[in-house]
């Protein structure tokens, strides 16, 4: 899971994937990471903690990173929030095969839609779990 400050939105996508994992009793791996890196070594957002903790969540283990070229190598997926992280983390992959992990989460529910950045924006974390949810949701599905 990945997006800019590995903060805000990719911890929660991380931790909403992991909770439907344990749930369904699947062996995958899920990590995130951040494009920048802004905040290495921070907790995610508090906000992002919050909504996440409203709905059963703990995302407190987590900490800030940027993307590594291993990274491409490690996971079968790289799923980003919109189209400028996806962008940059299509500058680490070397070959077609690399290219084609990096999807847009959004893209699972059949939209194309960019997750928004809740940082500094009037778009609420509320909103973003909410649609980060859905995605996992299709993740589960399409992939179990
Ligand atoms: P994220 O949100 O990419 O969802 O973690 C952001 C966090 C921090 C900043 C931008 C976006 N920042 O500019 O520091």
């Amino acid at each position: 899971m990945i997006c800019l400050g590995n903060i805000c939105r990719s911890p929660l996508a991380e931790g909403i994937l992991r909770d439907k994992i344990n749930r369904n009793n699947l062996e995958w791996e899920v990590d995130s990471a951040g494009t920048s890196g802004w905040h290495n070594g921070e907790l995610p957002d508090s906000r992002s903690i919050n909504v996440a903790l409203e709905n059963g969540i703990d995302i407190t283990g987590q900490r800030s990173r940027k993307i590594r070229s291993i990274d491409i190598d490690n996971f079968d997926l790289l799923l980003v929030m919109d189209e400028k992280n996806k962008q940059d983390v299509l500058k680490y992959c070397q070959n077609e095969i690399e290219r084609k992990k990096v999807i847009k989460i959004m893209s699972f529910t059949g939209q194309q839609s960019d997750v928004p950045d809740p940082y500094f924006g009037e778009f609420g974390f509320e909103n973003v779990f909410n649609m980060l949810d859905e995605a996992c949701e299709y993740i589960i599905k399409n992939y179990m």
